[in-house]
């Protein structure tokens, strides 16, 4: 039977990215002041956008995505629901949580999945919506980094966060180009990965260290060495231990990461991060765990 790697790999794309932008808009706009209520409008534009394309491709990824990708918490973790109850609570911004609901019921695929040009169809359909809501999200993105770097807009994101937010969506977008045109994604870099995602996992330590509460110097200390280690990382990337040493170091920072997301949903600790930041940065460190043992 031949596996169709356009399928599988775009429902597995969008079940993470799609929720990764999803909640990138909501982050947005929870972040503006009344005097930029319009922009706070347009994040909300993208923010259903991402959660209708979400809902439409756990709708579809039923038997066709892997278990791989399934079980790494890359899309859904222990903390998810909670955190996306919380964070309704604490911004009024509404989150479908039937989406999440839906998502941990989802079963894997077979290694081999048969070519059906039915399915076909709905994804490319599937990859196009993607397409159409990036390239606004992107542009929006640039244009409040823009406004806040000239000083004309204020949102309490930094911002490094809001390049950093720009460069997964440029990703995203690069992968969802890449299977339109091959097919496939197996011609991607791990080089290239490697330094995307330790630039990505060095930045949430940072944010993470200046979103914390000056009084929690232990976990302050502890994100400190771990952005430590990532811009190590990244001046030795060519070396023959870097994988090796970037699992180790990923791994360590999921872990800290989950016990804050726990800290956080808990109330112990003190800081600004929404609870779902806190859930999302984890599924990012365990989608780079899961490409790291690829
Ligand atoms: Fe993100
Ligand atoms: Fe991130």
């Amino acid at each position: 039977m031949q596996t169709d790697n356009y399928v599988r790999k775009s429902l597995e794309l969008h079940l993470f990215f799609g929720r990764i932008m999803k909640e990138h808009s909501l982050f947005l706009q929870a972040s503006f002041t009344p005097v930029d209520a319009e922009y706070a409008d347009k994040a909300a534009f993208y923010r259903k956008g991402f959660e209708d394309l979400l809902r439409q491709t756990v709708s579809m990824s039923d038997g066709l995505v892997s278990g791989e990708v399934l079980c790494s918490g890359e899309i859904v973790t222990e903390f998810t629901l909670d955190a996306e109850d919380r964070t309704e609570c604490l911004t009024g911004l509404p989150v479908d949580q039937h989406i999440t609901q839906k998502t941990k019921c989802l079963t894997p695929g077979e290694r081999s999945i048969p070519r059906c040009n039915e399915k076909r169809t709905m994804v490319r359909q599937l990859n196009r919506t993607a397409l159409r809501l990036l390239e606004g999200l992107i542009g929006l993105k640039e244009e409040i980094l823009e406004c806040v770097q000239h000083g004309s807009m204020f949102t309490t994101n930094y911002p490094l966060l809001i390049e950093h937010i720009l460069r997964e969506a440029k990703l995203y977008q690069r992968y969802i180009t890449t299977l339109e045109k091959t097919g496939n994604l197996s011609d991607c870099s791990m080089l290239e990965t490697e330094r995307f995602w330790n630039q990505i996992m060095m930045e949430h330590a940072l944010f993470i260290r200046g979103l914390l509460d000056p009084c929690e110097k232990e976990l302050i200390h502890t994100a400190d060495d771990s952005a430590k280690g990532f811009c190590e990382l990244m001046e030795h990337s060519r070396n023959a231990h870097s994988k090796a040493n970037a699992l180790e170091q990923t791994t360590a920072l999921r872990d800290f990461k989950a016990a804050g997301t726990q800290g956080i949903l808990e109330c112990k600790i003190r800081s600004v991060i929404l609870p779902l930041l806190a859930d999302h940065v984890l599924r990012e460190a365990n989608h780079y765990i899961r490409l790291l043992k690829d």
